[in-house]
């Protein structure tokens, strides 16, 4: 291009490329792009000024001064995207949250004992390696009865004053858990021993007054490996017993039960004492059964698809709710289900205590 002609043209592009260099932000980047390429823009009154030449001269102009525009638009482009970038760290560094920060106290809002005691209850069970294992609610006969080594005509059937549904379209009759055994069923079924697990979880029957609930709260645990024996469900049950209870000499015993799904079975029994209408546990010579265990069933093992002759172990079966009235003094149980707020600020807990064996359990 012929310096005469453009000569012009050389100072106006340091101008404006000096301008984009400068803005600071991009409101500062739109004024230097508005002073070039506005209405009122240098360049836009030179491409203005084109009509005013002869054909040959405007072409050559019109040439230079498109080129100017691309690579002025290219400056724009690229300074555009560096300060975009910088606005966007700019805010992210505005905006930061300290997630360290302490937690504004929360008064409203408590957590409900059950859920305090299953997270009491993980914690300790947890500790001493077992894993959370789940079931359905609506069960199968299979899983609740059969499997557990209680046939049809057994009378467990009765004592568990099922709640049935109505028939399937195979026939198959449902019926709301009455205990998490079954849990111990799918969990053996859908993996390989050895396992260590606890399934906390609602269970249903039909039964209502001061110390019954149609709806209520199990713990089962299991624990199949090629050697355990009651000793071991004995210092596990002891030391469970010992942590929740936070009573370090609580008296415990053992005393021969019968279960289906267990040979042989055993009721654990925690010492307490009565005392002006209180109950004192870990102290006098009382007793309050609080779990049932035993061995596994050969049976029950072959039902779930385990080889009895490889594998034994231990289960046991715990009321929640029942040892969260023991351990926090809650006189009926009834009151665990009907949403009074009163009740659940007085016996709730703060949603910020997570319980943890290091902190002690109960905060
Ligand atoms: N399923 C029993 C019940 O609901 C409790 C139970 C007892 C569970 C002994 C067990 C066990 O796993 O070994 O009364």
């Amino acid at each position: 291009m012929a310096n005469g002609v453009d000569g012009d043209l050389v100072g106006l592009e340091t101008e404006l490329m000096a301008a984009v260099a400068a803005a600071a932000d991009l409101d500062g980047l739109e004024e230097a792009r508005v002073a070039a390429l506005g209405r009122k823009g240098k360049l836009t009154a030179l491409m203005r000024g084109l009509g005013e030449l002869g054909a040959d001269a405007r072409k050559a102009r019109a040439t230079a001064l498109n080129l100017l525009k691309d690579r002025l638009g290219a400056a724009l482009d690229a300074k555009k995207e560096t300060l975009g970038a910088a606005a966007i760290e700019a805010r992210l560094a505005r905006e930061r949250i300290d997630v360290t920060l302490p937690v504004r106290p929360e008064s409203a809002g408590r957590i409900h004992p059950v859920s305090h005691v299953v997270d009491e209850i993980t914690a300790i069970f947890a500790d001493m390696g077992f894993a959370i294992a789940e079931g359905p609610d609506i069960e199968d006969d299979f899983h609740n009865f059969e499997a557990l080594n209680i046939p049809a005509e057994h009378p467990a059937r009765q004592m568990m004053d099922t709640f049935y549904l109505r028939d399937d379209a195979s026939g198959g009759r449902k019926v709301l858990r009455t205990h998490t055994s079954p849990v111990q069923i799918r969990h053996m079924q859908a993996h390989q021993p050895p396992y260590r697990i606890i399934a906390p979880g609602r269970v249903y029957r039909c039964d209502s007054d001061m110390t019954h609930s149609p709806m209520f709260h199990q713990v089962e645990g299991l624990a199949i490996d090629r050697a355990i024996h009651m000793g071991h469900l004995k210092g596990c049950l002891f030391e469970f017993a010992r942590s929740y209870f936070e009573v370090d000499r609580l008296r415990v015993r053992f005393r021969p039960s019968h279960f289906p799904f267990t040979e042989p079975s055993a009721e654990m029994d925690i010492g307490c004492a009565w005392k002006d209408g209180e109950l004192r546990i870990g102290e006098g010579d009382d007793w309050l059964e609080i779990l049932g265990c035993g061995m596994v069933h050969p049976k029950v093992l072959t039902a779930a698809g385990v080889d009895p002759t490889q594998w034994q172990g231990f289960a046991f079966g715990m009321g929640i709710d029942r040892i969260a009235m023991l351990k926090y003094g809650i006189p009926d149980l009834r009151a665990f289900f009907e949403s009074d707020l009163r009740w659940l600020r007085h016996y709730g807990f703060s949603a910020l205590d997570q319980p943890s064996l290091a902190e002690g359990l109960a905060l």
